[in-house]
């Protein structure tokens, strides 16, 4: 019933304690999160490393699931060290050397009143090997369109969790991006600002300097944002964190999205579309070609994903301790 092609290694699951074959069905049609996207998650990776998988800045991941659920009312059924050892298990049960790790907890069956107050929270957790988001574009760099749709705004909801129901608005606007022949959406934010990917955050490099946005923005100030900002430090990379505007953007040097799903991508191309009354005009970033610094960071990172990097051995969980 539920195949795997989509899905590369995955054979089974985690759910509320146990495993499952990754066919077998558990979810009830009339769940609340399914009917109002009542849900957390988190999106992690593991990396083969020389002493087998590791997990990039779970307990990380894992601080900011427990955060999302606060922010939705849930009583998280586990612990963090206890949802920790379940996702080295998934790991292990499923014999994966490189992972995309997706835990997600739901308010499951019970009410379909809006709040769920007869709806249980349930955990599950599945990993699968999964190549870069972006797909071959990801090496020779990705062109962008400027979405109209403008990101839910801080003021609006709690954009520091990762709530299901807030990435109706990354679907739609990424389906928009593609439709076009794009590769990704980039938003504005209310202020007319970049705000972020719709699953990713957004880097430039102005004159060596590395500069990204805040939660002030309204973005999740992602794991791996933060992570760049930190190896960019101790290459002596200059960085400023402030607001970047749609024209910091196309005069950029250079520019790339971040995240655990995309890890780096640069951006050789921006469409802006954000004026639906206007016509779109495109801007090419830098030479239109992937950057030198973009590239060095890249680099890094991958290293420090893969244990190759001393100092950042501390962001690694490794599966068989
Ligand atoms: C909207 C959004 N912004 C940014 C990110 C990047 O965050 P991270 O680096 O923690 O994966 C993600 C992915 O989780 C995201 O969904």
């Amino acid at each position: 019933m539920f195949d795997n092609s989509q899905f590369p290694k995955a054979k089974k699951y985690w759910l509320q304690g146990k495993t499952y074959e990754w066919s077998h069905p558990n979810v009830h049609s009339m769940s609340h999160a399914l009917h109002y996207g009542t849900s957390v998650f988190e999106g992690i990776r593991a990396y083969s490393t020389r002493n087998g998988p590791a997990v990039f800045r779970l307990p990380d991941h894992i601080a900011r699931f427990i955060h999302s659920a606060e922010i939705l009312s849930m009583k998280v059924p586990y612990s963090k060290e206890e949802i920790i050892e379940a996702i080295k298990l998934v790991m292990k049960e499923n014999k994966l050397d490189s992972a995309y790790i997706r835990p997600l907890m739901y308010y499951s069956y019970g009410n379909l009143g809006l709040v769920p107050k007869f709806s249980a929270v349930e955990l599950v957790i599945g990993a699968w090997e999964w190549g870069a988001y972006l797909g071959a574009k990801t090496e020779t760099g990705v062109q962008v369109f400027i979405v109209p749709w403008k990101r839910v705004h801080r003021s609006q909801l709690e954009m520091t969790a990762k709530l299901g129901g807030v990435y109706v608005q990354s679907a739609i606007c990424g389906m928009q991006a593609r439709s076009l022949g794009y590769d990704e959406a980039v938003l504005l934010n209310l202020e007319g600002n970049i705000a972020e990917g719709p699953g990713e955050n957004i880097f430039i490099i102005k004159d060596g300097v590395l500069i990204t946005n805040d939660k002030t923005e309204s973005i999740l100030e992602g794991i791996t944002r933060a992570s760049l900002l930190e190896i960019a430090k101790s290459f002596e990379i200059e960085t400023r964190t402030g607001v970047i505007t749609k024209e910091d953007l196309f005069q950029a040097d250079e520019a790339f999205f971040c995240g655990t799903a995309v890890e780096i991508a640069p951006i050789v191309g921006v469409t802006d579309g954000s004026n639906p009354q206007e016509e779109k005009k495109k801007y090419v970033i830098g030479s239109g070609q992937v950057g030198e610094l973009s590239l060095r960071i890249a680099n890094a990172y991958k290293d420090a994903v893969c244990g190759k990097l001393k100092e950042y051995e501390k962001w690694l969980t490794y599966v068989n301790d």
